[in-house]
């Protein structure tokens, strides 16, 4: 497995892989890599010939007072993970490698950013267009790798991919749960047992308004009213957002018709936990 730290040498590696005619897939990650990552490079290895894995913990994407210096970093660990489904290559480049002295170049999608996250992290979405396209760039990819997870980053990569006229396909991978129904994340190794166990009511409550939705229910307020109050019973969350709105632009919507996503986030103790739902008629 080749592991890359300059552009110069990302560059070289995409170039000589696209002149022997390989396909090559890119999953970008920020690192300490857990099954819902080796999922989404799985699913990159069926897609092409080459699987470049990302790994960089991008400071544009953190704002002030927010957990970058603290993100769970492990590199060693991280490679092993790689190389155990196969990965190709990491790239793993460092903050003045990727913002070189001088920077001043950011790419922005606008509408769909301004919802959901958008709200509370108003720069995030900016730090993450403005990386991924960077990645883009060093790597050459056929096509990327992104968990629905994030759904919110899934749209607004598909928006900039199409208005940046990248040609590169963008496939979503599933969300990855722990047996309890706990979305996989980086971020969950922050959780004490008490807050972890807090923490089940955002799939739960994710759950049962799916069933409520497959019953018949189609009032939003209804349906977002259910989740709020079984998070909002437990110990140690306090909810950032929970949201019914339109898959493809992510505006709130009042009664569903089309095909819907319920979105939300939530503080356990400080740490920010994000899931979400797909809400389509059978
Ligand atoms: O989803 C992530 O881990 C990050 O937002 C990404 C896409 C790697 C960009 O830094």
């Amino acid at each position: 497995m080749h592991i890359i730290r300059t552009v110069k040498e990302m560059h070289a590696f995409s170039s000589s892989m696209l002149g022997t005619g390989k396909k090559l897939v890119l999953v970008p990650t920020m690192g300490f890599l857990h099954e819902g990552h080796l999922s989404l490079m799985r699913i990159g290895k069926e897609h092409g010939d080459v699987l470049v894995v990302s790994i960089f913990v991008n400071p544009a994407q953190f704002g002030p007072g927010e957990d970058f210096e603290q993100y769970p970093r492990d590199f060693e660990r991280d490679m092993k993970l790689v190389a155990s489904v196969g990965g190709d290559c990491i790239f793993a480049p460092d903050a003045h490698e990727m913002y070189p002295d001088g920077y001043q170049t950011t790419i922005t999608v606008d509408r769909i950013t301004r919802h959901l996250c958008g709200i509370t992290r108003p720069h995030h979405f900016e730090g993450v267009t403005t990386v991924v396209a960077k990645l883009f760039n060093c790597t050459k990819p056929h096509a990327a790798v992104f968990g629905e997870k994030d759904f919110q980053q899934l749209m607004v990569i598909k928006r900039m991919v199409l208005d940046c006229n990248y040609d590169i396909e963008i496939i979503p991978g599933p969300i990855v749960r722990e047996p309890d129904g706990l979305a996989m994340s980086s971020r969950n190794t922050y959780l004490t047992p008490e807050q972890r166990s807090s923490a089940l009511s955002l799939s739960r409550a994710l759950f049962t308004v799916k069933e409520r939705f497959d019953a018949g229910e189609r009032d939003a307020e209804r349906l977002i009213a259910v989740a709020r109050d079984m998070i909002f019973s437990e110990k140690h969350t306090r909810i950032d957002y929970i949201k019914i709105c339109a898959v493809d632009t992510l505006e709130d919507v009042a009664a569903i018709s089309g095909d819907a996503v319920m979105a939300l986030a939530v503080y356990v103790g400080t740490t920010r936990l994000i899931d979400n739902i797909v809400l389509t008629a059978a």
